[in-house]
């Protein structure tokens, strides 16, 4: 593996100015209403835990564990269900929270997996929209913020099982 190099990206700071912003347009959007947010582990465990907490609304969580990516940089483009979620859907409003939308595979197979288990609403939010190697046409609902490319990390974002617990988001750069 080549040595690699941590780029400072997004600042703690700038983190929970998004979180907060976010928060407040799903506490709009679905006032009066109690939703239920559906965290995709591992990398949205810290994003969601801070998500909820600027969210002024009832509401219920759960977590689905997908899984795209080997110890490599880019999507397998397989994507595997290995935890189930526990409270029922049918007739919910939810929303999905995911780290990061990439290729979109992992959230276009999630997605529709949802959608046939009849939920009232389906959203979704990510902390990143990473727009250069989308190959489906998903559109998240609730974006942190925009890249092009780049592979980063930090915040609950992992290369290879590491540096999820970084408070801030770097970009991983070969040195
Ligand atoms: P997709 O199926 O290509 O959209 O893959 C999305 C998943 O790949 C995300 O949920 C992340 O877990 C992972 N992923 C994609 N890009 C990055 C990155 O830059 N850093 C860390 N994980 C990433
Ligand atoms: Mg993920």
């Amino acid at each position: 593996m080549p040595d690699r190099q941590l780029k400072p990206l997004f600042s703690r700071s700038h983190i929970d100015a998004q979180v907060k912003r976010l928060g407040a347009a799903i506490s709009a959007d679905y006032s009066g209403c109690d939703i239920l947010v559906v965290a995709v582990l591992k990398g949205s465990f810290l994003f969601v835990a801070d998500l909820v907490r600027a969210i002024d609304l009832p509401l219920s969580v759960d977590f689905v564990r997908l899984a795209s990516y080997g110890s490599d940089t880019r999507s397998s483009g397989i994507v595997e269900m290995r935890m189930e979620m526990e409270l029922p859907i049918r007739g919910r409003d939810v929303v999905v929270v995911e780290d990061i939308v990439d290729s979109g595979c992992t959230l276009e197979t999630l997605y529709h997996q949802l959608l046939q288990r009849q939920p009232r609403s389906l959203k979704i939010c990510t902390l990143v929209d990473k727009t250069a190697r989308r190959e489906v046409p998903i559109r998240p609902d609730y974006v942190g913020f925009t890249i092009d490319d780049g592979f980063i990390v930090g915040y609950g974002l992992d290369f290879d099982e590491h540096y999820r617990n970084l408070p801030d988001i770097y970009l991983l750069e070969e040195a």
